[in-house]
């Protein structure tokens, strides 16, 4: 009797622990997506105040300025870290991959802008997308 006790009390401090250890797996597996989905509506206003000079207040682009970014292909295709990345470095005329000819300064000009801003433009891009 005493032998079935000992082996009881051990299974189940076995089973606590493996408990214990999975709930925190859980947790941190839920909480890390969040730090890269920005919030579309202050992501709004980033986008007015910096982006839409050239891509134009409805993000549809302006002539000889900024690409359409609601139809893009390159918006569909790449996902929210390369974006981020994207948007950080912007892209010179002179590059290689450039598709128009025309500059796009690193963060569309604006230093200031964190990388938590730029993940509230990205949840904003998303949301206008097509
Ligand atoms: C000074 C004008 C200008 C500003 C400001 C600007 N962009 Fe751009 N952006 C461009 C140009 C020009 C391109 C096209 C580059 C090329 O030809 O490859 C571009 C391309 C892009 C692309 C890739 C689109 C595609 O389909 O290839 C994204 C995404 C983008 N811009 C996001 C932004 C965001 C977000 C901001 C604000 C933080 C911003 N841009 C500010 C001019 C600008």
């Amino acid at each position: 009797m005493k032998r079935f006790f000992d082996l009881s009390i051990i299974l189940l401090l076995i089973f606590t622990i493996t408990l214990t250890a999975c709930q925190g797996e859980i947790r941190s597996a839920a909480a890390a997506p969040s730090a890269l989905m920005g919030d579309p509506a202050t992501g709004q206003s980033l986008f007015m105040s910096t982006c839409a000079a050239c891509h134009g207040p409805d993000g549809r682009g302006l002539p000889g300025l900024g690409k359409n970014l609601v139809e893009s292909e390159f918006v569909a295709v790449k996902n929210n870290p390369e974006l981020v990345e994207f948007i950080k470095a912007g892209r010179n005329a002179a590059d290689p991959l450039n598709t128009t000819g025309i500059t796009m300064p690193p963060k569309g000009g604006k230093a200031s802008l964190t990388d938590e801003d730029l993940y509230h433009i990205v949840a904003y891009l998303r949301s206008i997308h097509k």
